[in-house]
C-alpha cells in the first residue's frame, strides 16, 4: 500500500498490524527531513516491508513505487492533500495507480476562510 506524504511516518504503526505479514508499505514525501525521521522510526520497529521513497506526490509514477503487480491494492493519504497547491490532479493521479477493487482512504482538514474567525 502506499501511504502518501508519509511525513515522519506516524501511520505505520497503525497500518502495520492492519497489512499483515505479507503486507508492505511504501512510504512517500518530497521532505528528506521527514523522511529521515520516518527512517528512523522503521528502524526502531525493526519493520522490514516498509520502503520510503522522497517524490513529489504532483509527479510520482508507479515506476517510481516500482510495484510488483503494477497496481496499488491501497491508498492512504493523512493530512496531506491540503498542503498541496494541486490537490485534485495529486488525488486523480494516485486513485489511477488503483487496482480494480483498490481502496484510497484520505484524512484532511479545510478551513473555511469565509468564516471570520
Ligand atoms: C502535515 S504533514 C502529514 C504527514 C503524515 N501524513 C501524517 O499524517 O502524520 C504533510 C506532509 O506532506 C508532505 N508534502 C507536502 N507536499 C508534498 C508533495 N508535493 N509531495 C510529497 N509530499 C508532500 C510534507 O513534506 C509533509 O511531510
Amino acid at each position: 500500500m502506499l501511504d502518501l506524504a508519509c511525513g515522519t511516518g506516524l501511520n505505520f504503526a497503525l497500518l502495520e498490524p492492519a497489512i499483515g505479514p505479507t503486507g508492505a508499505i511504501v512510504g512517500t514525501d518530497y521532505s528528506s527531513g521527514m523522511l529521515a525521521r520516518a527512517a528512523h522510526r522503521v528502524a526502531q520497529h525493526g519493520w522490514s516491508n516498509v520502503r520510503l521513497l522522497q517524490a513529489d506526490a504532483r509527479t510520482l509514477t508507479t515506476e517510481q513505487i516500482a510495484l510488483p503487480h503494477g497496481r496499488l491494492h491501497r491508498v492512504l493519504c493523512t493530512l496531506g492533500l491540503s498542503v498541496m497547491p494541486e490537490w485534485e490532479s495529486v488525488f486523480q493521479r494516485t486513485f489511477e495507480m488503483l487496482e480494480p477493487g483498490g481502496r484510497y482512504a484520505a484524512k484532511d482538514l479545510y478551513i473555511d476562510q469565509g468564516v471570520g474567525y
